[in-house]
């Protein structure tokens, strides 16, 4: 552990916008794609740093519902990443006793990525180390659709009566189930905007924006962020 971070508070859940690829590649002279591919390893890089760090959940945002409006160069050479990474790094975390999930919906990928999910999922389920979240094709306004949907039909079918809805079943019945909310909310590349991303969950989330680009993000970025988390007077947690 960092001695920077003695006695400071150590968020249980960290939500980060990965954002910056495409400037970052752009800044080297590298094709946009090359800064997926920077980025898509980075993100297994900092699984170990959140957990040496003592975060205990870690929900990296991936892929927006929206981002499917990008190139189908860029949207492909994105799906072929994952695919690959799901396939090798994540499955190396997966035996390091990291936990991992998803969030988002997952009928638009291909099957071949829908079970390869699905195997991670359930082969990690017991695992207790750091709980990672990929959001892959997740939008905060789609959830909630799903949700209300889901709802409409379970009150339909006599499941569940209106007065059963509050804010623990809205919470209890979101992708992120089982997840607490986040504590402490990143954004790298300097944008300032939420993106659509987990707009219930972050109601009370320290939002913590950085110029740094997604690859560059390392350690010593994320100590900076979890120092300056440690200013802010939160004045409510946790709604679970
Ligand atoms: C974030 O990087 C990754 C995804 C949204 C897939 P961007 O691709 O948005 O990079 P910029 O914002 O264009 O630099
Ligand atoms: C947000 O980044 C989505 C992800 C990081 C996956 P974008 O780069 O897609 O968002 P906008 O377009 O700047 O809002
Ligand atoms: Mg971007």
């Amino acid at each position: 552990m960092d001695e920077r971070l003695n006695g400071l508070k150590i968020p249980t859940h960290v939500a980060v916008i990965l954002d910056g690829n495409g400037r970052w590649a752009k800044g080297k002279g590298l094709p946009r794609t090359m800064g997926h591919v920077q980025g898509a390893k980075n993100i297994e890089d900092m699984m170990y740093v959140f957990d040496e760090l003592g975060v205990k959940y870690f929900t990296a945002y991936a892929f927006s519902t929206e981002n499917w409006k990008r190139s189908e160069d860029e949207v492909n050479a994105i799906m072929v990443l994952l695919k690959n990474h799901l396939a090798a790094g994540f499955k190396k975390a997966a035996k390091n006793n990291v936990r991992i999930r998803m969030i988002g919906e997952r009928t638009r990928l291909s099957k071949e990525i829908q079970k390869l999910i699905a195997d991670l999922e359930e082969d990690t389920k017991n695992n207790t180390g750091l709980q990672f979240q990929l959001a892959v094709n997740y939008g905060s306004r789609d959830e909630i659709v799903r949700m209300m949907r889901d709802t409409a039909v379970k009150i339909k079918e006599g499941i569940i009566l209106p007065e059963d809805i509050n804010e623990k079943y809205i919470s209890d019945n979101l992708d992120t189930k089982d997840i607490p909310d986040p504590d402490l909310m990143i954004r790298t590349s300097g944008e300032q905007r939420i993106s659509n991303y987990l707009l219930w969950q972050i109601a009370y989330s320290e939002l913590y924006f950085t110029p740094c680009y997604w690859p560059d993000f390392n350690k010593e970025e994320l100590i900076k962020a979890i120092v300056e988390y440690n200013n802010r007077d939160r004045r409510y947690g946790n709604a679970k």
